[in-house]
């Protein structure tokens, strides 16, 4: 079996949640992004980069952007997380607009995370409730997924996360591994 990491950045759970369900069945090892070098993980065959979209950016795309060419080699797996349902026109804009060319094309994985207006920053509530009052002047028929998920979230507490969304990744990991 091939030895693996999952690496996640994540400032409300979900991103971590996520790396430590795909760690727990790969039987990899688990870290928070904020604590690597990429020295550290020169060892690892499989690299699982985790984490979420915040205001149509990536949380871990200045890691990976920066030390992509250090870890080329390996085989690199990515798993986003949003409040967004999937939507494979938005998530190939947000991937092309976050990574270098090489990147683009590395396996890519989605789940649905998760919202809770009263446990975000200062900074993130003031952010998504100006978001919530521009979306909320657009008509239905005009709001991308993204915008429904807030129409539909706004200042509820929501939870999508579910172990369903891991089953494509899991099945890639394991295949690498045979
Ligand atoms: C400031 C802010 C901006 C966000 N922007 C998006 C977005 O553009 N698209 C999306 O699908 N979800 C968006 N979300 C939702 C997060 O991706 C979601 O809450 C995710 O589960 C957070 O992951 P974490 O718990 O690991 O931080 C946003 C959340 C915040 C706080």
């Amino acid at each position: 079996m091939k030895k693996g990491i999952v690496l996640y950045k994540s400032k409300y759970g979900s991103s971590k949640w996520y790396a430590e369900k795909i760690a727990e069945k790969c039987k990899f090892e688990c870290k928070d992004l904020k604590h690597i070098k990429v020295s550290d993980i020169q060892k690892y065959e499989i690299i699982i980069f985790c984490g979420a979209v915040y205001a149509s950016g990536v949380s871990f795309r200045k890691f990976l952007n920066k030390n992509y060419e250090r870890i080329k080699g390996k085989k690199i797996i990515l798993f986003v997380n949003g409040a967004s349902p999937f939507d494979e026109k938005t998530l190939k804009n947000l991937i092309c607009n976050n990574f270098k060319k090489e990147i683009i094309s590395l396996p890519l994985f989605y789940g649905r995370g998760a919202w809770d207006i009263d446990k975000m920053s200062t900074l993130h509530r003031v952010l998504c409730k100006m978001l919530i009052k521009m979306v909320s002047k657009k008509k239905n028929k005009d709001l991308q997924p993204w915008e429904e998920a807030l129409m539909e979230a706004k200042d509820r507490s929501c939870d999508w996360k579910d172990e369903k969304y891991l089953e494509p990744i899991l099945k890639l990991v394991s295949k690498i591994n045979n």
